[in-house]
C-alpha cells in the first residue's frame, strides 16, 4: 500500500488506505501507538475482511505527516482533530475508529469530540485515565532521553515495556522490526507526542455513555496497560467485549497477529 497525503490547510496527513475513493466499502481506522507511525498496521493491512476499507493515518508528526512548526498548547485533541479532517476530506461520514495505546487516547478524544463520526470503537492495549504523577515524571525523563539520544535511546528504553516476555524470548524478528518503525520517527514527532499525552484528560467519565459496539483487545502480558485495566474499562463501557490475547504484550497487533485479526474480524463482521 501507498502512503496517500492529504493536506488540510497548512498540514499534511499522511495515511495508508487500502481502497483508495471507494466509497462502497465499509470503512475502519487504525490510529498507532507511540512512537511507531501507521506501518505498525502492516499485519492487519495484509488482513483486511471483505468489504471492508481499511484507513491507517501517521498522528501528527509521525510517518509523512507534518507537526505543528510549535510545540506549544499541544493537546491529544489535536490528533483527533486530524481523523475527523481526513474522514472529512475522503468523504467518509462514519467509520469504525480503533486505536491501539496512544491511538486508544486518541480514539477516545474522537469520542469526546466528534462521536458522530464513530460507528464502532477498538481500544486495543489502551487506557481511558490520564497520566498518574510517576507517569509524567516518566514522560520527563523520556523528553530528555530524546534530547540527548533521539528515537533509538527511545526505542532501547521502551522496548522491554512495549514486547511480552514470550515475544522477548521466542519471536526477536519483531523487536527488530519494532526498532525499525521507532528509528524512522523524527525527534519533533516523539516529543509532540509525549506531550500531548502528558497533557490528556481522564476519559473514565465518557465510558459508561458510549453507546457504540465497542470491542476491548489487550496483550495478557501487557506490563504497561495491564489486562485488569482493560477488564475494568471493558466492564465500565455497556455492551462491550474484552479479548484477551496470550502471548502478546503491549504490542499485541503485531505479536499476535493471527488472534487480534482474528478479534477484530470477527467484531466487524457482527456490526
Ligand atoms: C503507547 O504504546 O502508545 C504508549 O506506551 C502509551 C503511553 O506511553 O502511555
Amino acid at each position: 500500500m501507498t502512503r496517500q497525503y492529504c493536506h488540510v490547510g497548512s498540514s499534511t496527513i499522511a495515511y495508508l488506505d487500502s481502497a483508495p475513493g471507494d466509497s462502497t466499502l465499509r470503512t475502519y481506522v487504525l490510529l498507532h501507538a507511540f512512537p511507531l507511525g501507521a506501518n505498525q498496521w502492516e499485519p492487519q493491512i495484509r488482513s483486511i475482511p471483505a468489504g471492508w476499507r481499511l484507513i491507517t493515518p501517521d498522528l501528527r508528526g509521525f510517518g509523512g505527516s507534518t507537526e505543528l512548526d510549535s510545540l506549544n498548547a499541544l493537546a491529544i485533541t489535536d490528533f483527533a482533530d486530524d481523523v475527523v479532517d481526513l474522514l472529512k476530506e475522503l468523504s467518509v461520514e462514519r467509520a469504525v475508529i480503533g486505536g491501539l495505546s496512544m491511538g486508544g487516547y486518541a480514539a477516545l478524544a474522537l469520542l469526546q469530540g466528534a462521536p458522530q463520526v464513530i460507528e464502532a470503537l477498538v481500544l486495543a492495549d489502551t487506557r481511558a485515565t490520564a497520566d498518574s504523577p510517576e507517569g509524567r515524571a516518566n514522560r520527563r525523563n523520556l523528553l530528555a532521553l530524546v534530547d540527548r539520544e533521539g528515537p533509538s535511546g527511545v526505542a532501547r528504553e521502551m522496548m522491554p515495556k512495549l514486547l511480552g516476555k514470550t515475544t522477548r524470548e521466542s519471536n526477536p524478528g519483531i523487536e527488530a522490526q519494532v526498532r525499525r518503525l521507532i528509528k524512522q520517527q523524527s525527534p519533533v514527532a516523539i516529543r509532540g507526542a509525549i506531550h500531548r499525552m502528558m497533557q490528556r484528560p481522564d476519559s473514565t467519565a465518557l465510558l459508561p455513555q458510549i453507546t457504540v459496539p465497542t470491542l476491548v483487545i489487550v496483550g495478557e502480558e501487557d506490563e504497561l496497560t495491564p489486562p485488569e485495566d482493560s477488564r475494568r474499562m471493558a466492564e465500565a463501557v455497556p455492551g462491550a467485549t474484552l479479548v484477551t490475547i496470550p502471548g502478546a504484550g503491549h504490542l499485541s497487533n503485531l505479536e499476535q497477529p493471527d488472534a487480534f485479526n482474528a478479534a477484530l474480524t470477527a467484531f466487524l463482521a457482527k456490526l
